[in-house]
């Protein structure tokens, strides 16, 4: 919504949220309000909101009110981390940008509404265009572009954009990581400076800072004020929260470029990446906006997501025809729909040291090409996927061999080896169409549904060849562009995104890939927090999650097929496990969990993740609630020895309070340990409302450490019960 009576100010709100944008005396658009929505405003109410926002001045470090703009420059009094720094061979580093016009951006599907500003500075011969909207989740999307108008190259060192978060934020929040254990959380205090997280690897990589938030003391999942931002970019990226001494506190993102990488010639332009920024209470609303912004695309995997196995942790680079049938048919009794062959099967590829960049199958291991494993796995029902790494190289390949020109190289040295690997540059049109022809002749030959995509090293020292100049930007929108391809030229076919597990997980990549692999740790435990995590941006559906050995293979740790199982089934459900080595026993059970996945499918894949917050860290609440809260599954888990035994009562988040639930277990009923004690309703199940299961909670059975519940609420009846505190609201009964 905009108001055209103050065409100075525009108010867009969607989905619960508001961002009030000021534009007065033809500056760049500044953020007046942003977060929880206000309502309708008249011209009056925007006025006198502006009125009331301009601080004083006269004892300011510059003789004019402060604002700070989306893309904030020294221009504007700004002494922070400028939005734009670049220049034109050492001129024109300080652009000032008037207005030059503003208008509204038609919503669809995905966005609800959105303005673009148009900008320029006539001295510096700089245009800028910027772009905002709001999703209809809430989410505020920023984008800039900057184009060069003046008769000499400019080059853009930074083009970054910003909002301000309100004093009250004073704690920050991120992730981190490392191989094998993605996503852990960091909390610091809002001090005054710059905390900035900066990949320089390519990728947002396994420590990506994935969601930078800002937020009151102590927010958690479902209490506090939250505001916070993700890089919907693939390659180098930063993210950062800077507090000014004088208060200023703003939220800034975007591409880090390498020095000399984006030199605009005259008439040519950049793109910034879109920087995704969500307000919201508590860490659920926070997911459930990037959520609900995910499935509302229209690319959105909407068929029902196959469980699938996959034979990294099962055969590792042991490719044998007979082997891998066997696989295939105990995959398909346990109930799995889609068979992913993983690495392995190129050209001399017997272990990692050789054949990436050969993307031809191996004679020598498949003699008859891959066509009687894929017709096996087709008789048996399963759709065929297979593991690709395009954008990596080995010198002992027959790629590397012909064109060693093709890999990236700075200052003359091929730089480190990683994994035995290098990076094929595919800014380079002929790498592109040589590995582009090689990826679409697989897909032309072969029925595969499924490429699951891998990037297992860092890309540094990226030098475009043959001058060298930095190439890391130009890879990104190479690979973009290859996804693309590839699934415009093959109906149909689904990308996974993997990086030496979850390295490349955005907003970018997810726009061309279907699922993400968060992580080489199939360890249930780790498990609990990488997945945990992950959902804070990608919804369950998108998010690969394996029942793996009974002794996890990157931690040694063991745990009973029910903690492994009842951590797998919450999202993209997979199998990555040689069941040709476990008893027809074993199987049976496994294929209980994935037929509860299944039952569990249609829930988990749409409806709404709520995460409780439980005052002892050693339990753990997870939760889906159908959107129209008819029905959720939680799980509680013990994810270490508690303060208490039994737990007490659990609280179940997310239900519709004035509902009345019928809560029952439905873990598969043999996976209790031995002599468990039950509280008096797991037998019966029990119902109350919703309401009373969130502040009173449920009496859990006695829990050890590495175990999780499983319960399920269905709403029963057809009356609306006032739960006693506010008007009953209209909830959908079963
Ligand atoms: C790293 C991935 O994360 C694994 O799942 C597996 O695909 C290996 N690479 C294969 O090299």
């Amino acid at each position: 919504m905009s108001d055209q009576a103050r065409p100075d100010v525009v108010h867009l709100t969607a989905g619960g949220v508001s961002l009030v944008l000021e534009t007065s005396e033809d500056r760049l658009p500044s953020v007046v309000y942003w977060g929880a929505a206000l309502g309708d405003l008249t011209a009056s109410d925007l006025g006198e909101l502006l009125r009331s926002s301009h601080g004083p001045f006269g004892n300011t470090r510059f003789d004019v009110p402060e604002r700070v703009s989306v893309l904030p420059t020294p221009a504007e009094a700004w002494i922070g981390r400028p939005g734009i720094t670049g220049s034109r061979a050492g001129r024109d580093f300080s652009p000032s940008f008037t207005l030059a016009g503003s208008h509204p951006v038609a919503g669809d599907e995905v966005t609800a509404v959105g303005r673009r500003f148009d900008a320029v500075d006539e001295v510096a011969a700089l245009e800028l265009s910027i772009e905002i909207a709001l999703t209809h989740s809430g989410l505020v999307q920023l984008r800039s572009t900057l184009t060069n108008r003046g008769a000499q190259e400019y080059q853009v060192d930074g083009l970054v954009m910003t909002l301000p978060v309100p004093t009250r934020a004073n704690e920050l929040f991120d992730l981190t990581g490392r191989h094998a254990r993605e996503r852990v959380p960091q909390r610091a205090p809002f001090g005054v400076g710059i905390h900035s997280r900066e990949s320089r690897q390519g990728r947002p990589g396994l420590d990506s800072s994935f969601l930078l938030a800002a937020g009151t003391q102590g927010f958690g999942w479902e209490t506090g004020q939250i505001w916070g931002l993700h890089v919907g970019w693939s390659g180098n990226q930063v993210a950062y929260a800077e507090r000014l001494y004088n208060g200023h506190r703003v939220l800034g993102a975007g591409e880090l470029l390498l020095p000399g990488e984006i030199r605009l010639a005259t008439g040519e332009s950049y793109t910034s990446p879109v920087i995704h920024a969500v307000a919201g209470t508590g860490l659920n609303e926070v997911a459930q906006r990037f959520h609900r912004y995910l499935r509302s695309r229209p690319q959105h995997p909407v068929a029902p997501r196959p469980v699938l196995a996959n034979t990294w942790e099962a055969v590792y680079f042991d490719h044998d025809l007979d082997r891998l049938i066997a696989l295939a048919e105990r995959a398909a009794e346990a109930g799995v729909e889609r068979f992913v062959l993983d690495d392995g099967w190129f050209l001399h590829r017997r272990n990692d040291t050789a054949g990436l960049g050969d993307w031809i199958v191996d004679p020598a291991v498949w003699p008859n090409g891959l066509k009687p494993l894929i017709d096996k796995v087709d008789e048996l029902g399963m759709q065929f996927g297979l593991w690709v790494e395009p954008e990596m190289i080995n010198l002992d390949s027959d790629l590397a061999r012909e064109h060693p020109e093709w890999i990236f190289r700075a200052g003359g040295r091929a730089g480190l080896p990683s994994r035995q690997q290098y990076v094929l540059d595919l800014g380079h049109p002929e790498a592109y169409a040589t590995i582009a022809g090689r990826l679409h002749a697989l897909l032309d030959e072969y029925d595969i549904r499924y490429l699951k995509w891998d990037h297992n090293r860092m890309v540094v020292e990226a030098g475009h060849g043959p001058e060298g100049a930095p190439g890391v930007h130009e890879h990104t929108r190479a690979v973009y562009r290859l996804m693309d391809e590839l699934r415009e030229r093959h109906a149909g076919l689904e990308i996974e995104s993997c990086a030496g597990g979850g390295g490349r997980i955005d907003l970018g990549i997810l726009d061309r890939t279907d699922r993400v692999w968060a992580s080489d740790c199939i360890d249930a435990l780790e498990r609990q927090q990488i997945q945990r995590y992950t959902q804070l941006l990608l919804p369950p559906e998108l998010v690969g999650t394996h029942l793996g050995d009974a002794e996890a293979h990157t931690t040694r740790r063991r745990h009973h097929l029910a903690f492994r199982a009842a951590t797998a089934i919450w999202g993209h459900m997979g199998i990555e496990w040689d069941l040709t080595a476990t008893s027809p026993g074993k199987r049976a059970e496994v294929r209980r969990w994935v037929d509860l996945h299944k039952d569990l499918r249609p829930l988990l894949h749409t409806g709404d993740v709520v995460v409780g917050d439980h005052p002892d860290p050693a339990f753990w609440v997870n939760g889906v609630v159908a959107t129209d809260r008819s029905e959720a599954v939680f799980g509680i888990t013990c994810v270490a020895r508690p303060d208490t035994f039994p737990p007490g009562r659990i609280a179940l988040p997310g239900l519709d309070p004035d509902t009345r639930y019928t809560v029952t277990p439905v873990a598969p009923a043999d996976h209790l340990p031995g002599g468990t004690q039950l509280p008096a309703w797991w037998d019966t199940g029990v119902t109350l409302t919703g309401h009373v299961l969130h502040e009173v909670g449920l009496q859990m059975p006695a829990m050890f450490p590495d175990f999780t519940h499983i319960v399920r609420a269905r709403a029963v009846g057809d009356e609306t019960v006032d739960h006693g505190g506010r008007p009953a609201s209209p909830a959908t009964k079963e």
